[in-house]
């Protein structure tokens, strides 16, 4: 369906939310990654409208920003008291003029609405030469919604809200979405004769219809073919049943570009991520922000990442990872923690319970156990020895530490930034180092072990290990032990 470009999308966002019971206003609440708010500027966006129109109320100053942020050339138009969606939408004729051309009025509490279901409502719209086409659904249960009426010929006639329905209109199980494509010049017109003598005191925008017909133009529908698009969220409750919905929507996508999910259940994907074919997700992984997934790779199960890039073929098992970059076919887990700035190289493998920061880890290098990496440079072929730690940290100041090519760093080994050891070199288990420790040298920092001979049969006299010491120390004299020590 080829079409213009609508001349505005006017996007209502007042309203308070008070069913959410929070400090933060209703459309800045988040699903997959992106503010309600964002999802309704998304949609629209997608229709690359001339121009984007905001209506704020409650909260304005942050849901502006919000709205600054997302979309720069947005108008935000405040609507000081919340008197109804025609009052709101008056707001912003009197603020901009009349828009000829076509105008979109959507809500920002609908992130489920797609932009594919504008662009069709838009397209009806402009195909029938209609004043105004209002985006309906049919619902099991349609309490609380405007109910569309129609005439004896089966036309759109009026919308009548719950609140000021008869018995008989309240039966009618075709509702308003709250979305409409307007003839803007026309809207512009109406919105100015909608009057407030209703139930609820408002002005509703939904007084336009009537309006419009009664001047004698026309009038059309598009019936949602998912009514799911165009459920509101008021509450908590419904925020989860929508994130559960479009969660479920973008696996589904991901799915069929060729990506495993072993358990959609219990996998999260923020709107903004990638996964490349071939890749398995496995259960309890929540990928958030600008994470990519590189083709193969397996992630999961029970991984945190966030604004994380994993490279093809790579292996996460139980990582929490922050701003992370992951080489090609490195291997990590389980329980290891990567924080901002944290680059593992191509086939590295990052063990168990080790926490790296700031650092790179060179191609093929291992960290495998109980470590910490902190502003450190590891070179390619390296092997940091269990419970090493990169004491990056005097209490001031952050110092970095670099370890060259297929350097051995033995267990438990603390390497006291600033330093480095060069090329190939060693340590010893359990050593301090604080100075450099040239290419190929072995650098040894710690006490020589000394054995109290006999100390314990002399100071520990009757317990079970004294005994065991002079079972051990008659052994050793009898000839046959010492034949088998050979
Ligand atoms: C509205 C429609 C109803 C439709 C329903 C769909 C009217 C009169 N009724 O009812 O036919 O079935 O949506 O969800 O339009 N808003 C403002 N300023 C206001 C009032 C509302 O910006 O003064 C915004 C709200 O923030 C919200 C949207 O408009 O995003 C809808 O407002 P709401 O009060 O929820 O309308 P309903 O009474 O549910
Ligand atoms: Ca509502």
């Amino acid at each position: 369906m080829s079409q213009s470009r609508p001349a505005a999308v006017i996007v209502l966002a007042a309203g308070e939310g008070k069913r959410m019971k929070s400090r933060t206003p209703k459309v800045l609440h988040a699903l997959c990654g992106r503010s309600m708010i964002g999802h309704a500027l998304a949609a629209a966006q997608d229709l690359a409208p001339e121009r984007l129109v905001v209506v704020t109320g409650h909260g304005r100053d942050q849901v502006g920003a919000e709205v600054a942020r997302l979309a720069l050339d947005a108008t935000l138009v405040l609507q000081e008291q919340q008197q109804g969606t025609g009052h709101a939408v008056r707001m912003v004729t009197e603020a901009v003029g009349a828009i000829p051309g076509v105008v979109i009025v959507t809500y920002g509490d609908m992130p489920l609405l797609r932009s594919q279901t504008l662009e069709e409502l838009a397209s009806v719209h402009q195909a029938e030469g209609n004043a105004v086409t209002v985006l309906s659904a049919r619902v099991p249960d349609p309490t609380g919604y405007g109910r569309i009426v129609r005439d004896e010929a089966g036309m759109l006639a009026r919308i009548v809200e719950h609140a000021d329905a008869t018995g008989q209109e309240q039966a009618i199980d075709e509702i308003n979405s709250g979305c409409y494509a307007f003839d803007g010049g026309l809207l512009a017109d109406a919105i100015k004769r909608v009057a407030n003598d209703n139930a609820q005191g408002q002005e509703y925008l939904t007084d336009v219809i009537a309006i419009l017909r009664g001047d004698g133009h026309r009038i059309g529908s598009v019936i949602a073919a998912d009514a799911g698009e165009i459920e509101g969220v008021n509450d908590r409750v419904q925020l989860a049943a929508a994130r559960r919905v479009l969660n479920d929507r973008l696996l589904k996508e991901h799915m069929l570009n060729g990506v495993t999910i072993i358990d959609p259940a219990s996998t999260w994907v923020d709107v903004t991520v990638t996964i490349g074919q071939d890749a398995e997700i496995r259960p309890n992984t929540q990928l958030e922000g600008a994470t990519t997934i590189g083709q193969g790779a397996k992630i999961g199960p029970n991984c945190l990442l966030r604004d994380t890039t994993v490279a093809a073929d790579a292996e996460l098992i139980n990582i929490v990872s922050r701003q992370a970059s992951i080489g090609a076919g490195a291997t990590l887990g389980p329980n290891v923690y990567l924080r901002p700035q944290a680059v593992i190289g191509d086939g590295a493998h990052i063990g168990c319970h080790v926490e790296v920061k700031k650092s790179t880890v060179g191609p093929g290098a291992k960290v495998p156990h109980l470590s910490y990496v902190g502003d450190a440079t590891i070179g390619a072929g390296a092997n940091i020895g269990a419970g090493t730690i990169f004491a990056n940290y005097d209490g001031v100041r952050k110092s970095p530490t670099t370890v060259g090519e297929h350097v051995f760093v033995g267990s438990n080994t603390v390497l006291v930034a600033p330093v480095a050891i060069g090329d190939g070199g060693y340590t010893a288990a359990g050593s301090v180092i604080d100075s450099d420790v040239p290419a190929g040298d072995l650098g040894i920092a710690r006490g020589r072990q000394h054995n109290s001979d006999g100390w314990v049969l002399r100071n520990r006299e009757g317990t079970r290990s004294s005994r065991a010491a002079r079972r051990a120390r008659s052994d050793e004299g009898s000839p046959q032990s010492a034949a088998e020590g050979e």
